[in-house]
């Protein structure tokens, strides 16, 4: 497999994907270049735009399915679906032991977290205790259940492991909104909208009419689940990272952070870590590859830059209370956004 192999399907899943999702052309181009750089994501959005269609339909796209198969001894679905609800608890989505009696003994029941993507369904409906195993299990890539340890990913196997979690920003009563501190457990927040004009919004309901079923069922696969290990590794050793591109992202980290450049504080309370900074490059990597190219360029890492750090950084309140002309969340979102822009600014002057 080489870079244009990559870009190929990145290209035919888009064009797909657009037949089934309408409009959110950007956000399915980072969904998919999350995927290559092998990170977790995080949708954020109110309900019914389409986020768990665009997710079962890129699980479509992969050739993932309800399926079982056995890898190692292990049994993993292709696809699995965690509706997360207040009464959720950790062993639902891990596993737990339980009794035989013909056996008398306990035997492992392995979570619905054994798949190689897993949609995890609104997310900040759980309790912390359950939000938290979650986030655990994406972090260690393997789950404990009494005293065997299982991975949810296998390269050497062809076995991948991801998470795209969904979460309405509307803080209803009985939500949960996850820290920061786990949030960047995700490489990207991708934050969708309602669809942006009446004629984007006529046409999601065009497509849906005379029909009974929903569209992205018709979707057949166009690779094997195994290709994404291939493609990742693509990606991650053939797309170069120039030093001036190297410095760019170092620079761009050190200024979010209050205590390097003073003015950053008008906007964050919290600048970028290390490890957002290597999310960063990694991201940009397929970003570049999906585009086609060999290497990194600015352009690239400019486009990844706000879903990488947006849920890592945390906005100044009082700018966010000054800033509030709808919601919280929106306002929180803006500021990210001015802050970020003045990051670049600097950065690049
Ligand atoms: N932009 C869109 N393109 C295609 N279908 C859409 C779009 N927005 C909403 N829908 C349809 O609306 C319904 C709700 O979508 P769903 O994926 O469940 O939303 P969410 O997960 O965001 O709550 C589905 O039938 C979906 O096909
Ligand atoms: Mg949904």
């Amino acid at each position: 497999m080489d870079l244009d192999d990559v870009r190929r399907t990145a290209s035919e899943m888009l064009s797909k994907l657009s037949r089934v999702v309408v409009g959110y052309r950007e956000e399915q181009r980072l969904l998919i270049a999350s995927m290559l750089a092998g990170g977790h994501v995080l949708l954020e959005g109110v309900p019914g735009i389409a986020k768990t269609t665009m997710v079962k339909a890129l699980g479509r796209l992969m050739g993932l399915t309800e399926d079982y198969v056995e890898i190692g001894g292990v049994r993993y679905k292709g696809f699995s679906r965690i509706q997360f609800t207040p009464d959720l608890l950790p062993s639902d989505i891990t596993g737990s032991l339980i009794f035989n009696p013909s056996t008398r003994s306990f035997e492992p029941r392995l979570g619905p977290i054994f798949a190689y993507i897993v949609l995890a369904d609104e997310i900040n409906r759980a309790v912390p205790r359950t939000q938290s195993a979650l986030l655990e299990a994406m972090q260690e890539r393997q789950v404990t259940i009494g005293d065997s340890t299982y991975p949810l990913e296998d390269r050497g196997r062809g076995k991948f492991f991801m998470v795209i979690a969904t979460q309405n920003p509307v803080e209803q009563e009985g939500t949960y909104p996850l820290p920061e501190a786990q949030l960047d457990r995700f490489l990207m927040r991708i934050i969708m909208e309602y669809p942006e004009g009446l004629e984007d919004e006529k046409n999601v309901f065009r497509l849906h009419l005379g029909r009974l079923s929903e569209p992205y069922e018709e979707l057949e696969s166009i690779v094997e689940p195994g290709w994404l290990i291939e493609a990742q590794r693509t990606v991650a050793g053939g797309v170069d990272v120039g030093e001036d591109i190297l410095d760019y992202v170092t620079r761009l980290v050190r200024t979010t952070r209050p205590t390097i450049f003073k003015p950053a504080a008008r906007f964050f309370e919290l600048g970028a870590s290390p490890r957002a900074g290597i999310s960063l490059i990694r991201a940009s990597q397929a970003y570049a590859a999906i585009r086609g190219s060999g290497s990194v360029e600015k352009q690239d890492v400019d486009a990844v830059l706000f879903p990488v750090l947006n849920h890592r950084l945390i906005p100044n309140m009082d700018r966010v209370i000054e800033a509030e002309e709808e919601d919280r969340f929106h306002a929180r979102v803006r500021v990210i956004r001015e802050g970020l822009k003045l990051i670049v600014d600097q950065v690049s002057a």
